[in-house]
């Protein structure tokens, strides 16, 4: 038996990516960039074992099997994957036909799938870099990129570290539609992100259909592909000169936009919620207060949980000021925010206001009600894919999930 276990970061777009020119290989309509989180804070891990004497393909994810032939976007990853192997395999008759064995395949997020923070693109991510090392493909990360794309678009981006781009290409077969990594986790070490996780019982519109209930029904998506182009240039900049100024700026922006073209969908698409809204002007006053040079950045995916970007200098505030005005509730409170960087120096929350200039208008927003903010993940930009011992793997010998 062969078995690899991986893992794979989460990555938060700053130029997002919504909207499909072709929905079965997962081609986009416009460029987009993220940044990598740490694995450390938020991650999806993998393993997968080979062995001929299995049944079949067999496929658990968060502790529970699930039908792997009804999962079509994994099942293109496997098939991918798995004719790069037979060309080596064809190649070097000496090689396991690793190509024809079953598989068992096992992945779980260290993050609740309930929080609403994306796990298709580090779950994916993780999926393809797995198969990837368990067949020993010597392929290049952006190549397999165009794999995991074929999985979940932003999850080409999750194979890199650091700063990454997924190039729309425009090809019809996809062949130039590939990830590649702007700038390496090491470019930038000051900045930093805190996902704030917004409680909502509701169920959202999927990623997957309301981008393309927004290719097919709003106007303003036409004005939002003729400036993403400018804003790609203007944001690689930025990030190359560390500009944090234009980079807050480009990423509130476009998180706006996106959610405008959202609205601009009909019938709407509505992901923001009135904490997420809250936060938006809570981080407009906050810069203001500061005579309008940028101290943080917000953006938002499909879903009202809010990325606050910032630089290190200023995270101990700004984890303050949202810990202010979204209070934990007092069930939730060991787990609100469990300090990984030790910004608070081990003595929590205070209940005085936090140390923000005087400009700054304390009435801005109401107090939220406690709990609106579920909790705070301090997180800074790190590496990619990472591969882990055999000591880690959730599978037994046997194959069995442990
Ligand atoms: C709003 O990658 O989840 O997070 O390709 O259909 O799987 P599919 O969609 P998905 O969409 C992510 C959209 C976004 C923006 C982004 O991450 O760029």
């Amino acid at each position: 038996m062969s078995s690899v276990t991986c893992t794979a970061p989460v990555n938060i777009a700053v130029i997002k990516y919504w909207g499909k020119r072709d929905t079965q290989l997962i081609l986009p309509t416009n460029d987009s960039l993220s940044v990598t989180l740490s694995q450390d804070i938020l991650h999806s891990k993998t393993s997968i074992s080979a062995n001929k004497g299995y049944a079949q393909d067999r496929l658990w994810l968060n502790g529970i099997e699930e039908d792997i032939t009804k999962n079509k976007r994994m099942h293109n990853c496997f098939r991918e994957t798995r004719a790069l192997r037979q060309r080596m395999e064809k190649e070097d008759p000496d090689l396991l036909p690793l190509s024809t064995y079953p598989l068992h395949v096992c992945s779980e997020n260290n993050f609740p799938t309930a929080a609403g923070l994306a796990s298709s693109a580090s779950g994916l991510a993780a999926l393809v870099f797995t198969l990837a090392k368990l067949f020993d493909l010597p392929t290049s990360m952006t190549d397999l990129s165009r794999i995991a794309r074929q999985g979940s678009g932003s999850a080409c981006r999750s194979l890199f570290g650091g700063f990454v781009a997924w190039e729309m290409g425009s090809e019809a077969d996809g062949s130039d539609s590939r990830a590649v990594q702007i700038a390496p986790d090491t470019h930038w070490p000051e900045l930093e992100a805190l996902v704030c996780v917004v409680s909502d019982a509701k169920k959202g519109t999927s990623s997957t259909s309301g981008m393309q209930q927004t290719i097919e029904s709003s106007p303003l998506m036409k004005e939002r592909l003729r400036v993403v182009p400018g804003r790609m240039d203007a944001m690689k900049q930025a990030i190359k000169d560390k500009n944090f100024q234009t980079f807050a700026e480009l990423t509130m922006r476009d998180s706006n936009q996106f959610h405008s073209v959202c609205l601009d969908t009909f019938p709407p698409i509505f992901y923001l919620n009135d904490t997420s809204r809250g936060i938006i002007q809570l981080i407009h006053e906050y810069n203001a207060a500061n005579n309008g040079v940028y101290k943080a950045a917000y953006t938002y995916d499909a879903g009202p949980n809010a990325v606050i970007y910032a630089t290190k200098e200023n995270m101990k505030e700004i984890i303050e000021l949202i810990g202010h005005y979204f209070p934990s509730s007092d069930e939730k409170k060991s787990t609100y925010f469990t300090d990984p960087y030790n910004v608070l120096e081990g003595k929590g929350f205070s209940n005085e206001f936090p140390v923000v200039n005087q400009k700054f208008n304390t009435s801005v927003i109401p107090i939220y009600p406690p709990g609106s903010v579920s909790r705070l993940l301090h997180t800074k930009v790190h590496d990619g894919p990472r591969t882990l011992g055999e000591d880690q793997s959730l599978l037994n010998s046997d194959g069995i999930p442990k």
